[in-house]
C-alpha cells in the first residue's frame, strides 16, 4: 500500500509539471481524481500550525494575519534511513535540508507571484518532504477564509479565497480538514460553514479543534470532541499548537508535541480522551483513511489511467518520440509513472484474496 501511495504522489507531480499540455489531454481527470488532504478554516485558526505537526516539521510560515496567500501542494514521502529533505517543483535538482530555508521559500515563492503585498494568487507551490518520520500523505494548505478585506487588499479578495478554496474542496476525492479555534464558538466556524456546502453528510470532512489552551476558564470542549455539536461521521481531533509565545521563542517540534501530550493526559476534562487527541494521532488517522480511499477508488484510477497511456501514445507519436525536454519529454514521464501504476496496481490485485484480505 505504502508503494501505491508514493506512485498517487508521483502521479499528481507529473500532472502539475505537465502544465499547460494537461489540458490538451485526458490528464485534469486524472489529476481530479487523485485523493489529496486539504486544509481549510478561517484566517489564524491555526491550519498551517496544524499542517506543520502533521508533518512533525518545522517549515511553513506562521502568524497572525493572511501568511499563506497561495494554495501550498506538499507531498510527505516516507524514506529510510536517517536523512531528511524537501525539493519544491520550482526549483528542480536543489534539496533543502534546512527547514528554515524551506520556510524562506515559501515565503519567497509567494512574493514572486503575487508580489510583496497582502495579495493572494491561485497558482499553487509544490512542495516535497523526504524523511523517516513522516507518513505519505499529500496535503493541500490554503489561504485562510476572511469575512472583509484589509486595507491593500481587493474588495474582491473575500470571494476569492472562498472560490480558491471551494475549487480544492468540492472535488469529491479530497478529504477537507475543518480546523474550527475552540476559543470562538462553533457556530461561527467558517471551516464547518464551507465544508458543510460541499460534503453536507460530513463523510469526508475531519474535525479539528485547535487552540483549546485559549478557551475561557470555566469552558471545555468536550462536547464538541465527542461529536455532541456538530456530528461528522469522522470522529474530531482536538489539538495544541504552538502559540506565538512559542513560536517567538522557537520552541521546537518535538517540546511541542510532548507538551500536547501531557496537556491532554493531565486535564480532568480530557483524560478519557487523550488517547485519540493531539497532532501524532491526527497524522496516523489521515494515513490510515487515504489509505482505504485510495484503495476504493484504485479501479476508477486504473480506467483512467488505461485511457491515459493510450492518448499519450497517440500524442507522442504526433509529436515524434525523441524530443527530449519539452513537451514530448514530459508526456513520456508520465506515461512511464503510468505504466509503473499499472505494474504495482496488479501486484496489488494479485496480492488480495478474492475476500479482499491482503496475504
Ligand atoms: P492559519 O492562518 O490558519 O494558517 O494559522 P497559523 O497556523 O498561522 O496560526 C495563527 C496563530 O495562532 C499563530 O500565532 C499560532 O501560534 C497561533 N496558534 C495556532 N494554533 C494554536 C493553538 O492550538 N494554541 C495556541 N495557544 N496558539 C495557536
Ligand atoms: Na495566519
Ligand atoms: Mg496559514
Amino acid at each position: 500500500m505504502e508503494n501505491l501511495i508514493s506512485l498517487v504522489n508521483k502521479l499528481q507531480r507529473a500532472c502539475t509539471a505537465l502544465g499547460d499540455h494537461g489540458e490538451e489531454s485526458a490528464l485534469p481527470t486524472l489529476w481530479d481524481s487523485l485523493p489529496a488532504i486539504a486544509v481549510v478554516g478561517g484566517q489564524s485558526s491555526g491550519k498551517s500550525s496544524v499542517l506543520e505537526s502533521v508533518v512533525g516539521k518545522d517549515f511553513l510560515p506562521r502568524g497572525s494575519g493572511i501568511v499563506t496567500r497561495r494554495p501550498l501542494v506538499l507531498q510527505l514521502h516516507r524514506i529510510d534511513g536517517d536523512r531528511e529533505y524537501a525539493e519544491f517543483m520550482h526549483l528542480p535538482r536543489k534539496r533543502f535540508t534546512d527547514f528554515a530555508a524551506v520556510r524562506k521559500e515559501i515565503a519567497d515563492e509567494t512574493d514572486r507571484e503575487t508580489g510583496r503585498s497582502k495579495q493572494i494568487s491561485p497558482v499553487p507551490i509544490h512542495l516535497s518532504i523526504y524523511s523517516p518520520y513522516v507518513v505519505n500523505l499529500t496535503l493541500v494548505d490554503l489561504p485562510g477564509l476572511t469575512k472583509v478585506a484589509v486595507e491593500g487588499q481587493p474588495d474582491s479578495i473575500v470571494q476569492d479565497i472562498e472560490n480558491m478554496v471551494r475549487s480544492y474542496i468540492e472535488k469529491p476525492n479530497c478529504i477537507i480538514l475543518a480546523v474550527s479555534p475552540a476559543n470562538q464558538d462553533l457556530a461561527t466556524s467558517d471551516a464547518i460553514k464551507i465544508s458543510r456546502e460541499v460534503d453536507p453528510k460530513g463523510e469526508r470532512t475531519f474535525g479539528v479543534l485547535t487552540k483549546i489552551d485559549l478557551m475561557d476558564k470555566g469552558t471545555d470542549a468536550v462536547d464538541i470532541l465527542e461529536g455532541r455539536s456538530y456530528r461528522l461521521q469522522q470522529p474530531w481531533v482536538g489539538v495544541v499548537n504552538r502559540s506565538q509565545q512559542d513560536i517567538n521563542k522557537n520552541v521546537d517540534m518535538i517540546a511541542a508535541r510532548k507538551r500536547e501530550r501531557e496537556y491532554f493526559s493531565s486535564t480532568p476534562e480530557y483524560k478519557h480522551l487523550a488517547s485519540r487527541m493531539g497532532s501524532e494521532y491526527l497524522a496516523k488517522m489521515l494515513s490510515k483513511h487515504l489509505e482505504q480511499v485510495i484503495k476504493s477508488r484504485i479501479p476508477g484510477i486504473q480506467s483512467l489511467i488505461t485511457k491515459t497511456i493510450a492518448e499519450l501514445e497517440t500524442e507522442l507519436n504526433r509529436l515524434g518520440k525523441p524530443i527530449a525536454n519539452d513537451a514530448g519529454g514530459k508526456l513520456y514521464t508520465i506515461m512511464e509513472i503510468c505504466r509503473m501504476f499499472d505494474s504495482i496496481y496488479k501486484e496489488h490485485l494479485d496480492g488480495v484474496r478474492p475476500g479482499g484480505e491482503k496475504v
